[in-house]
């Protein structure tokens, strides 16, 4: 039996992380934790999300996955360690992926404010990149306007405007989408920033590393299932959440390509069934 992979946002965000994962993993099995009641966690304290962590990656251990990929980048930026010694599995961060594969040495970073307050994004590129300028901006209302399904619109254009400017006067020749909930406003960035200015996903590079780890755990998915027709990768994929079951179906479904079949959990209970 493959290993079950973990994956927790705070919301709709993490299925920008999850989609990469059923590309390059078509075999994988995956448990999808939104955390909708506390939704957005951006504006939240770094004690708040440290222990809204702690509670999450229990969960998750509770419920058996292998390996647990944090498809939060907030809390990424200021609870890996918590989510390690809870998980008692492999962790994969987004923020660690992503500045192992940064390239250039003039970099923004578009994130919510508790990610860009943390400075982690700036401590991980200069980590591997020491000469390289980061520049990070909060984007605080990117992720209330997404879990409303706003994706563009006058406003949301006026306020990513005022976010990229800064970056671009600063010349950076690359953006990383620093909240797993940015990419859903890929069309719309791109017609904001130049052609020479890459946005790029930490989803793509955290799904790249879990390949080699699932590999070094011994996971047989992707050896097994060589020629044997499974069902597809949505069919494999359990979704929970802690707010309402159907306003996250109905919310994920257009990025999701179908609907999912979603549960309301507690995180005090284990789920039976996984
Ligand atoms: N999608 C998450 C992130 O990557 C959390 C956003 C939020 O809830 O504010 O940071």
């Amino acid at each position: 039996m493959s290993l079950l992979i973990g994956l927790f946002d705070s919301g709709l965000g993490g299925l920008t992380v999850l989609r990469q994962v059923h590309a390059l993993y078509p075999h994988s099995r995956c448990l999808y934790l939104g955390d909708t009641a506390r939704v957005p966690y951006g504006q939240r304290s770094c004690a708040d999300l440290r222990e809204i962590a702690a509670e999450v990656a229990h969960w998750l251990r509770q419920q058996g996955v292998g390996v647990l990929v944090m498809a939060c980048n907030t809390s990424n930026a200021v609870a890996f360690d918590v989510a390690v010694a809870e998980a008692g599995v492999p962790v994969l961060g987004l923020i660690d992926s992503m500045a192992a594969e940064i390239r250039t040495d003039r970099v923004g970073v578009l994130a919510t404010p508790a990610t860009v307050a943390s400075g982690a994004y700036r401590r991980a590129i200069q980590a591997v990149r020491p000469e390289a300028e980061v520049l990070e901006i909060a984007c605080p209302s990117f992720v209330p306007s997404i879990e409303a399904g706003i994706r563009d619109g006058a406003e949301l254009r006026a306020a990513a405007r005022g976010h990229i400017e800064p970056l671009l006067a600063a010349r950076v020749e690359a953006i990383v989408l620093g909240c797993t909930h940015y990419p859903m406003l890929r069309p719309m960035l791109k017609e904001l920033v130049p052609v020479g200015v890459r946005l790029l996903d930490p989803a793509a590079a955290v799904a790249r590393r879990l390949g080699p780890l699932l590999t070094s755990l011994g996971d047989p998915s992707e050896r097994e299932s060589q020629g044997v027709p499974l069902p597809p990768p949505m069919e494999r994929t359990r979704f929970c959440v802690t707010g309402s079951a159907r306003d996250f179906a109905i919310a994920a479904t257009d990025w999701l390509g179908s609907e999912p079949l979603v549960r309301s959990v507690s995180l005090h209970s284990p789920v039976r069934g996984f």
